[in-house]
């Protein structure tokens, strides 16, 4: 079934949150920020654009009627600020007016006094200062001290990696009216929903139930609005509700990449042990994250990147600490794969430390070390149908990864400025919100006696599909065609206490639920039909009853006029939790996630020695999506995650200065993939497997996995540069951006003279 959004997107027809009609009497919305990364604020003078013609408003927290609050998992974020300035960025107030371009010139005439105190942006230096957001966590398994001594090899290590910008196409915004009795409608580009109306409701002052929000779609989310949606909406809800009218907020994309967090920077260190035979027996790690100035979501993604320490291998003795660092950036946030990325990327680095020492090429030790069935986690899950050396063997008999290795060392032998620079990447990425409860969703559907269908779920379509995989679900569970079914916006009055759409458990979730809801209307047509044709073994298929494999003069829109007849109720409400899942947060110990995605990919670059830039030739992969449900969908998201990840470990480089300011705010100077820098090459296969029956229809969940094969990129850089300088010590440090290839490339000794590779240009420019 073709992306059943695909029509309108390309026509620009479909419905984002700037394209909503916009009711007469509309008022505009602009929060101001502070302009500095820590102070205490002594006093805000809103009087001269307060004073302006056509300003309508201006609101501060002394206006809010309810809480100051808009923290998630800990209460620790004001909407507006009140006393201290804790990043820049931090909205101080919103201002209200006829237009934006008003409101622009009267953020201009805020005046702010405040008195500047010590910034903290780096995180190893907030632990230093005991600056934690919450206390650290630790996983264990086996007891790495206790066979450091038997190691034949061991090696320590440190290794950074920087943030990501979500670059959503559209922009953070939210639009809200005010109805009858103190109600309010929240329009919102967010990925929870729920989240936004709990938190409209506590500021307000009002119960959840008079908070109407609804989510038509997004323009991408990536994460960004998993949690960092609400306050915008929360904004609009205020000046809607205190002022009785419209209000509405689009975001600039500057003030978008200057206030909102990213994902997570990380810098860590790493011990790790292996036998002589190249097991690795033994692996610590210390996880600082730069968590920014507010909690948001760095808890859970805290979690996760302990989940994802060991990535796709199978280590006995394991200590991973993670600690969760306060500095003076704006609050960090979901990023596709919500830690995880981070904690692979860090093992990966160990594991090309020792590669190197022990002078062997890493995906020897990946190779030998990758997880089996039955191996045990540090986290206690016992790992069943494991593909992690399987999309690896399938990746070698496809695309040969010993050929191409012999290749990349030819080209090598035979080249001077150019070199290329391979690395294998296998991922596993466990599937479900590591916080259990958060595992649950639900469907509503209603059948019209015409016979059209309306369905709503949880789910939020942010260009990921997941609304046409929820058609796919009702027409294939009911046996009608596409036509006959509109899947619905997400709204709270529809589906309520939902969880985000996040952690890629979208369509599972919902899926499952919606699959509920059909089958049970299903039941009590078929008993309609039954009683009708006084046949058994009723189904239908294409519109059309089918009794005992016999198709039979009733269609699907007859059983409908039938069952409604006869006073059959044609509407269902279902509600789905993954079951199976368990953790104690105790122990650290359980059974986190519904299954675990796998895959490998190969990634092959050359880089210009002269000058530090680099293409890449191709990325090969072998990727689980169990029985996949809609090809294009996944592949698309294959593609999507790939590019993503490869953005992240190569060209996107956030600089904040150690003022807090951030250096890289614009599309000029922060740099994503292009349709000139992706790999000129992506070969996609799934590998064929059973799927798993907590995937729905058995299509595995595909949203984030895919992102982490990016990694490759980095260490492909990694070993291109380790053909052209092999003696230079290189440091772990993401993204290799070319300016950084460059140095690496000149570090120490340089073998091949710059005349010599002037003279052989191979049209990189
Ligand atoms: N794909 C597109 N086009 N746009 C997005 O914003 N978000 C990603 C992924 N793929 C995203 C995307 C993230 S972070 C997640 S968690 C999943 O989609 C969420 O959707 P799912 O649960 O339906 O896979
Ligand atoms: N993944 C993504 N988003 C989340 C999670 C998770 O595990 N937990 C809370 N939000
Ligand atoms: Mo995705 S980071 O779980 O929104």
């Amino acid at each position: 079934m073709i992306n059943i959004d695909a029509h309108n997107h390309v026509r620009g027809k479909s419905v984002y949150l700037d394209d909503i009609q916009e009711i007469q009497g509309t008022l505009f919305a602009l929060p101001f920020y502070s302009p500095v990364a820590h102070a205490v604020l002594e006093c805000v003078d809103t009087s001269k654009a307060a004073q302006m013609e056509g300003i309508e408003a201006v609101f501060l927290h002394g206006d809010i009627p309810g809480e100051n609050q808009i923290g998630g998992i800990v209460p620790d974020e004001p909407l507006f600020a009140e006393k201290e300035l804790h990043f820049r960025g931090q909205p101080i107030g919103l201002i209200v007016g006829k237009s934006e371009f008003l409101c622009r010139s009267a953020r201009e005439k805020i005046a702010l006094k405040f008195e500047e105190l010590p910034i903290i942006t780096d995180p190893r230096e907030a632990a230093q200062k005991g600056q934690f957001i919450v206390p650290p966590r630790t996983f264990e398994i086996g007891s790495p001290d206790k066979v450091w001594s038997e190691c034949a090899h061991v090696f320590k290590g440190r290794a950074d990696v920087n943030g990501q910008e979500h670059l959503y196409i559209e922009s953070q915004g939210a639009y809200a009216w005010p109805r009858e009795d103190g109600c309010i409608y929240v329009a919102s580009s967010t990925q929870g929903p729920t989240a936004v109306q709990r938190t409209v409701a506590s500021v307000l002052g009002i119960p959840m139930h008079k908070v109407e929000v609804n989510v038509q779609r997004l323009g991408g989310g990536f994460g960004g609005k998993e949690d960092q949606a609400t306050a915008w909406a929360v904004m609009v809800a205020l000046a809607a509700f205190k002022l009785n009218k419209p209000v509405k907020f689009s975001m600039h994309r500057m003030d978008d990449m200057l206030m909102t967090g990213k994902r997570h920077p990380y810098s860590s260190d790493y011990k790790i042990g292996l036998s002589k035979d190249l097991k690795i027996l033994a692996y610590e790690v210390a996880h600082y994250q730069n968590a920014g100035a507010a909690a948001d979501l760095s808890p859970a993604v805290l979690e996760r990147t302990l989940f994802h320490s060991t990535n796709a291998y199978f280590v006995p003795n394991v200590k991973a600490t993670a600690f969760s660092c306060r500095t003076n950036l704006p609050p960090n946030t979901a990023f596709r794969g919500f830690g995880g990325p981070q904690g692979k990327f860090i093992m990966e680095c160990a594991i090309a430390h020792a590669a190197d020492k022990i002078g062997i090429s890493a995906d020897v030790i990946q190779r030998k070390n990758l997880l089996s069935e039955g191996d045990l986690m540090p986290y206690g899950q016992k790992m069943e149908g494991v593909l992690a050396g399987p999309t690896w063997e399938e990746c070698e008999k496809l695309y040969g990864i010993q050929r191409m290795k012999e290749e990349v060392k030819s080209f090598n032998e035979s080249n001077g400025r150019f070199k290329k620079g391979l690395a294998v990447q296998p991922i596993c990425f466990g599937i479900s919100f590591t916080n259990t409860m958060m595992n649950h969703a639900r469907a509503l559907v209603h059948v019209y006696h015409d016979g059209s269908v309306v369905v709503s779920t949880g789910a939020v379509e942010m260009g990921q599909g997941v609304n046409t995989k929820l058609l796919q679900v009702a027409c294939d569970t009911f046996g009608i065609r596409a036509q006959r079914v509109k899947i619905e916006s997400t709204n709270t009055l529809r589906i309520a206490n939902t969880s985000p759409t996040a952690a890629s458990a979208g369509a599972d979730l919902n899926g499952k639920a919606l699959q509920m809801a059909c089958n049970c209307i299903l039941d009590r047509l078929k008993k309609v039909a039954e009683e009708s044709l006084g046949g058994t073994n009723i189904y239908i298929r294409n519109d059309r009853v089918i009794s005992d494999g016999e198709e039979t003069s009733m269609s699907w829109n007859d059983l409908v006029q039938m069952a409604f007849s006869k006073r059959v109720g044609l509407s269902e409400h279902a509600h789905y939790a993954t079951p199976v899942i368990h953790f104690d947060k105790s122990k650290e110990k359980g059974h986190p996630f519904a299954y675990h995605v796998y895959g490998t990919a190969v990634i092959c670059v050359t880089v210009d020695c002269l000058k530090g830039i680099y293409k890449f030739d191709s990325v090969k992969l072998v990727h689980d999506c169990g029985i996949s449900m809609n090809i294009p969908v996944d592949n698309g998201q294959i593609e999507g995650g790939l590019v993503q990840g490869m953005g992240w470990m190569t060209m996107e480089e956030l600089l904040y200065d150690k003022k807090g300011r951030l250096m890289s705010n614009a599309l000029s100077t922060y740099k994503v993939p292009d349709i000139y820098s992706v790999p000129e090459d992506i070969a996609i296969s799934h590998f064929k497997s059973e799927g798993h029956e907590l995937a729905i229809k058995k299509s595995k969940a595909v949203g984030e996995p895919p992102l982490m094969y990016g990694l490759g990129a980095y260490f492909a850089i990694r070993n291109a540069i380790k053909a052209f300088n092999p003696r230079a010590h290189l440091a772990f440090d993401a993204p290799y951006t070319p300016e950084k290839v460059l140095m690496d490339l000149c570090k120490k000794t340089v073998s091949t003279s710059v005349h010599q590779m002037q003279s052989e240009d191979a049209g990189l420019s």
